[in-house]
């Protein structure tokens, strides 16, 4: 990997954060984004833009040609087995509402169990819990180790007839464990329960195939994966699709609209009312291209070797303690140092340029089970380098001389 021509492939790096070179550790927050996807953009709004799937027009065939190219781009990249089984949202939040919402009101009814983990993100969670509310359903949160890690144990412990669907990240956000998805999705196929993977962390780091791994439902952020921000993507296989009512209703998704009833489009324009995001769309077909000419294991690899070495920096700092200690760690790095509030450590990090994020991660329930309101957080995207986390010691070093600890 030549970070510095990858680098140089993003804009962003080329200015300066108070007065020092930018050390940008807030991937698992948001990706930058490189050239291509940033002039795509703009090109598609200077020569093709037209709204997608409605008028006749020469610019709008093309501009909805471009955004089935790209439906098809992500399909091949994930490799789902049809391309109606890509969803576009404005983003894994959506997604993950999409499906509490659509399938919890088809298929979920009071007294079933919907089972999670203590990991989640709250995106993974509130949409459960308003499902809770509305359906008289109970949420069973699988229990995390003192490693940070949720194992397929503490999923078959909690699965009973009652469990009509398992909702579960594929990397933690906080502690960084991998989870073992593949293994739970078998184990949940064998009972006949949907899986839905929160899969935000794990699409920009992990080589992921839908066929594969089987699972019925993935939400990924493209904002993450170095693509453009308002955008996200519901993988859902196809026979779910087809069975599942339609989230939200507008233009573009019905069949015919008549005075007394609505008869609703197939997927996946059922699932995308309204006007859609058009060049976001489009440019994320850039953000793909750059991921594959890397190589998704390329980028795994590589951030887990600069991943390695910031922790053992870090380790070395005997007032920092690292959160989590999973077996297999995606690219996040959540610490403390004591007698510091995590939002002073972002603080005085940013004065250095180092850019990272602090606070409870939007997992609260995670955080309450560590008896901490919150952590920083360092996490990494393929842009960062041994150099970066030369200078995240150096800063947190910066940080113990002005708290004098
Ligand atoms: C694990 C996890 N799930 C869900 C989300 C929400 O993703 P989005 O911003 O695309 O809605 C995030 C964002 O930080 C996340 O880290």
């Amino acid at each position: 990997m030549n970070i510095k021509n990858i680098k140089s492939e993003f804009p962003i790096f080329e200015q300066k954060v108070n007065g020092k070179p930018l050390v940008y550790l807030d991937s698992a927050n948001s990706s930058q984004k490189p050239r291509a996807v940033i002039n795509r953009i703009s090109n598609f709004y200077e020569t093709e833009f037209s709204n997608v799937g409605r008028s006749v027009h020469s610019l709008a065939v093309k501009a909805t040609n471009r955004f089935e190219e790209s439906r098809d781009k992500v399909k091949n990249y994930l490799n789902a087995k049809h391309r109606e089984e890509i969803i576009f949202t404005k983003g894994a939040t959506e997604s993950i509402n999409l499906v509490a919402s659509s399938f919890g009101e088809k298929f979920i009814k009071e007294g079933d169990e919907i089972l999670t983990t203590e990991l989640e993100h709250h995106s993974n969670y509130v949409p459960w819990h308003f499902l809770r509310q509305k359906k008289g359903a109970k949420i069973k949160f699988a229990p995390v180790n003192d490693k940070g890690e949720v194992g397929i144990d503490e999923i078959k412990n909690l699965i009973n007839s009652k469990t009509k669907i398992i909702a579960i990240t594929h990397i933690s956000n906080v502690t960084g464990a991998i989870v073992p998805i593949k293994k739970i999705v078998d184990l949940a196929n064998e009972k006949n329960i949907p899986v839905l993977v929160d899969g935000t962390q794990g699409a920009p780091h992990l080589e992921i195939d839908m066929q594969e791994l089987g699972c019925d439902f993935y939400a990924i952020s493209c904002h993450k994966m170095y693509g453009p921000n308002g955008l996200g993507i519901l993988y859902a296989k196809k026979k779910w699709l087809d069975e599942l009512p339609p989230y939200q209703g507008g233009g573009g998704m019905i069949s015919e609209v008549l005075k007394e009833n609505v008869t609703f489009a197939d997927t996946p324009t059922k699932f995308e009312a309204g006007t859609m995001q058009t060049a976001e769309v489009v440019a994320f077909s850039e953000a793909i291209k750059f991921i594959e000419e890397l190589g998704i294991k390329n980028i795994h690899n590589h951030e887990n070797e600069i991943m390695e070495y910031g922790i053992e920096q870090l380790k070395k700092n005997n007032s920092v303690k690292i959160i989590g200690d999973p077996k297999e760690r995606g690219s996040v790095i959540c610490f403390t140092m004591k007698g510091i509030h995590p939002h002073d450590i972002a603080t005085i990090l940013d004065e250095d340029g180092v850019a990272i994020r602090a606070g409870h991660h939007c997992c609260q329930i995670l955080h309450d089970k560590l008896g901490i309101p919150a952590t920083a957080r360092a996490s990494l995207g393929v842009y960062n380098s041994r150099d970066d986390m030369d200078k995240l010691s150096d800063a947190i070093n910066n940080c113990k001389k002005i708290f004098k600890i």
